[in-house]
């Protein structure tokens, strides 16, 4: 039982924490209508989807496939888009290494906000609703923002498995509950995020590894900001054959990150026309792949394994 308070002590905590860092939680739908999404955030979906498509390769069930590819694949010309700039491979990850990284920029404040969950729970999620969603958000029908909405209410209507490994959390309390849920009602959990610590306004630049830490956990549960009118996160778990990171990077033009990453030891099984191979030039099965993640990413990882 004491172990049971504790361990919702550290969520509440851990709760309390990511709430002051989020600036603001539960928004009235009112402010939440006025949230606009911009082209700029419908990119950085395609990259999202990428990073969800390497994670989901188990399960290669990822229909919207083609979809996704036309929004990332802008480079005709093998030119690698700078926000591509994520992937590496296992033996960049040396103290004093050099190499291009890509980290967005995004204004938190502008970032959809998180609804308590009795508020999301009022509001259907299905593709099936899309046109009373439009009016309730006040959304016109052939706008990005539209098409954006469509996009994570289908990604998100997959059918419940045995075992169920994803998830999409429309408030705060159903992203814990999932990862209470991966991970066991009594287990102690924490988040791993990539952060600005000190500022730099160039998102593509040279970085120097300064700091690497592997983090060794049987599992992790990531999560992914879809884009929507508030927040959801595209979650899944991952086990086995991942490795964890909390890596520091310099940017030459001024930066420090603190970066989250994963790597991925088997990608036999992947699709070979993956952008990671093109990026990295390597084959699948021929070498792991690494990337970082986002900054408004999550990684949950349970700490009774952290050594
Ligand atoms: C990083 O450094 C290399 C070598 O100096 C250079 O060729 C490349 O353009 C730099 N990349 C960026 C994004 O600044």
């Amino acid at each position: 039982m004491r172990l049971l308070i504790s361990s919702w002590s550290f969520i509440l905590y851990t709760l309390l924490v990511f709430l002051i860092v989020q600036e603001s939680c539960a928004r009235k739908i009112t402010i939440i209508k006025d949230v606009a999404y911009d082209l700029q955030q419908l990119t950085t979906e395609g990259l999202v989807n990428n990073i969800m498509e390497v994670e989901n390769s188990d399960h290669v069930e990822m229909n919207k496939k083609d979809e996704h590819k036309e929004i990332i694949s802008k480079d005709h010309h093998n030119q690698i888009d700078p926000e591509l700039n994520v992937f590496f491979v296992p033996k960049d990850l040396k103290v004093g290494k050099i190499m291009p990284i890509y980290f967005s920029k995004k204004d938190s404040s502008t970032a959809p906000k998180f609804l308590p969950k009795e508020e999301a729970n009022k509001i259907p999620f299905t593709p099936k609703k899309l046109p009373f969603l439009l009016d309730f958000f006040s959304i016109s029908k052939n706008s990005p923002q539209a098409k954006a909405m469509k996009y994570t209410l289908e990604q998100c209507n997959f059918e419940p498995m045995e075992g169920e490994t994803k998830f999409c959390a429309t408030s705060l309390e159903s992203l814990f509950d999932f990862a209470n849920y991966m991970f066991g009602p009594n287990s102690k959990f924490k988040v791993l995020t990539t952060t600005h610590v000190t500022k730099s306004s160039i998102p593509l630049q040279n970085y120097t590894i300064s700091k690497v830490n592997e983090i060794s956990v049987p599992n992790a549960v990531g999560c992914h900001p879809m884009p929507y009118p508030f927040a959801v996160f595209y979650c899944h778990s991952q086990k086995g054959d991942t490795s964890l990171y909390e890596i520091v990077v310099e940017g030459e033009n001024g930066g420090i990150v603190q970066a989250a990453a994963i790597c991925h030891m088997d990608t036999s099984k992947w699709d070979a026309d993956h952008v990671a191979f093109r990026v990295l030039n390597v084959k699948p099965g021929n070498s792991p792949v690494c990337h970082f993640f986002p900054p408004d990413n999550l990684v949950w990882v349970p700490l009774t394994a952290t050594p």
